[in-house]
């Protein structure tokens, strides 16, 4: 397959930028109360700086109760006392802009938090009230309306609905403490047009819109008869919940805000079939999308040119760019992912084991060259914090520090999110490794002291500097244009060549692979790579090479 991009001459920064996901909890505590701040992440942008990064992406840091991380918000107009004050967060961002990276914050308009005060108004307000449209409240099923409104259920476990004292039941796709807003009434439009301004007035350079898939709702559905499970790219054709037509007029009116300013952007989380993602990229929708389906693809050379092939090309054919991603703080860590045998149901897995199944070793071999694969491929890159120091999951975590509400949801069978959300060491010893003065809201295991950033730092094998040579080398080989080639060296490697001529191979087998023919010389190699005079590659089971073209014109 062979894609040839539409040449833009001055390409937006976010088609083909790297942008690296502040999980704000726990990325850096500098107030010293266990959880990160923005005081922290201030003390670590020339880190991000000298790592090489675009961009920023910060997740929600407005005033929660944090049931779900932030993503439960209380007021989006303000920040958390936890993480700091809304003048702390426009010196962040005048602070990133000095240092040449963009911000991006993370917007959450398909629900608020409980403590929301409008829907402290709703509960205090009468059933059928003007209050209560702005959520979906209903009256329950059965003579005495005892029952909910439909067998919808939390992506997180147990039933969709809630009953307030009066009786009506409210809908939470998420957590109880998560109401769903009533995307048909003019008062939330008009809110979150104005909570959009909001932050762009302040200068943040776009959004993350989270559950973008969701919002809009057929209330008229009958029961959902098999329950699809959420946050995968299953097929969900005519969902209820998911993925309705009616989402686009939203994002049309976000899109013609965001378009009054220079420069913004806006990435959309929606868990869509592959082939309904397109619609949310059309030139007066989100201007990316995340493309969750690498993360979702088995550890195999055919599987992986399949998804980058439809990825890239499914982008390509609405003039837009697809978006790499290998983690984020919803899913398992990939160093650990690649080290389970292939097909392992990971979710299931982190509670059920056998743990002594994961291969640690292997799984970050494997990251190792899954970054050089996604770094050179055409788009944009989408960095979890921590994986550039190759950070396994905690799969271990005790189960009385679990804080992710699936773990309660679903009754102690879905262990949850937790493990991929452990504080970052900073340095190599300390109590918390260099994260914050007090102890972390989440417990870092033993062995974090030598994958920290200070064991890292020097290191010239370090994941760390793989990924700060490579974003490097990133932006000279494979940020001119968005022209993809791939090419058949055998049926373990994923290979491709791009505009500027220089090549990725990954041997995603479990023996090495020699390739004949080769030109060009090692541009760099996630292990080390022997090639011959002759123009022979040997190239290492799970490993990946960048190759430069051989000059020509001297
Ligand atoms: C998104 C977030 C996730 C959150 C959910 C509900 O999927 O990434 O962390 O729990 O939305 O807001």
């Amino acid at each position: 397959m062979s894609i040839a991009a539409p040449s833009t001459d001055v390409a937006p920064w976010w088609r083909r930028g790297v942008v690296y996901q502040v999980y704000i909890r726990s990325f850096a505590d500098g107030s010293g109360d266990g959880t990160g701040d923005i005081a922290g992440l201030r003390s670590r942008l020339n880190y991000l700086a000298a790592l090489g990064v675009d961009a920023i992406w910060i997740t929600p840091w407005y005033p929660s109760p944090l049931h779900d991380g932030g993503y439960d918000v209380a007021d989006y107009r303000d920040i958390c006392a936890r993480f700091g004050t809304l003048a702390e967060a426009e010196s962040l961002i005048d602070e990133a802009h000095e240092l040449g990276i963009k911000v991006l914050i993370d917007l959450v308009p398909n629900h608020t938090s409980v403590e929301h005060r409008w829907f402290q108004a709703a509960l205090s307000a009468e059933p059928g009230s003007a209050e209560r449209d702005r959520y979906i409240f209903r009256r329950g099923k059965g003579p005495d309306g005892s029952e909910p409104p439909s067998n919808w259920r939390s992506v997180f476990g147990g039933p969709a609905w809630s009953r307030v004292d009066d009786g009506d039941w409210y809908l939470h796709l998420f957590d109880v403490t998560q109401p769903d807003l009533n995307w048909e009434n003019s008062e939330v439009t008009e809110e979150f047009l104005d909570i959009f301004a909001f932050w762009l007035d302040r200068g943040v350079d776009g959004m993350r819109v989270d559950v973008a898939h969701g919002l809009v709702k057929d209330l008229t559905f009958p029961d959902i008869v098999k329950s699809a499970e959420v946050l995968t790219s299953e097929q969900l054709a005519n969902h209820p919940h998911w993925d309705r037509d009616g989402v686009h007029d939203i994002i049309r009116s976000w899109r013609s805000l965001l378009d009054r300013y220079d420069d913004r952007m806006m990435v959309a989380e929606a868990w869509v079939h592959p082939e309904r993602l397109p619609l949310y990229l059309r030139p007066d929708e989100y201007h990316q999308s995340f493309n969750f389906d690498l993360l979702d693809t088995d550890w195999d050379a055919s599987q992986f040119t399949a998804t980058i092939e439809s990825s890239a090309g499914a982008a390509a054919d609405v003039g837009a760019t697809t978006t790499w991603v290998l983690s984020n703080h919803d899913v398992m860590r990939h160093a650990t992912r690649y080290g389970l045998p292939t097909a392992t149901p990971w979710r299931r897995w982190l509670l059920d084991g056998p743990h002594d199944i994961l291969d640690a070793l292997l799984g970050a071999r494997r990251a190792r060259a899954a970054i050089l694969l996604t770094l050179s491929l055409p788009g944009a890159a989408y960095l979890y914090q921590g994986e550039e120091l190759g950070l396994p999951e905690v799969w271990d975590l005790p189960e009385d520090v679990l804080d992710d509400p699936t773990w309660v949801l679903s009754e102690h069978k879905v262990k949850g999110r937790d493990g991929c959300r452990v504080p970052i060491p900073w340095s190599s010893s300390g109590p918390s490794f260099g994260f914050g003065s007090a102890k972390p809201w989440l417990p870092q295991p033993a062995g974090f002291g030598a994958i920290s950033v200070e064991a890292q730092d020097d290191d010239p094998s370090s994941m760390l500097n793989l990924y700060r040579t490579a974003l490097a080398l990133r932006k000279k080989w494979f940020t001119e244009d968005e022209d993809l080639e791939m090419f058949d060296v055998g049926s373990d490697v994923v290979a491709f060549t791009r505009g500027s001529g220089a090549r990725c191979l990954l041997n995603m087998g479990d023996t090495p692979v020699c390739i004949d023919d080769v030109e060009g010389t090692v541009l760099l190699s996630s292990v080390r790579v022997e090639t011959s005079i002759e123009g022979h590659l040997e190239l290492p089971a799970n490993a990946a090479v960048w190759l430069a073209p051989i000059r020509t014109d001297s």
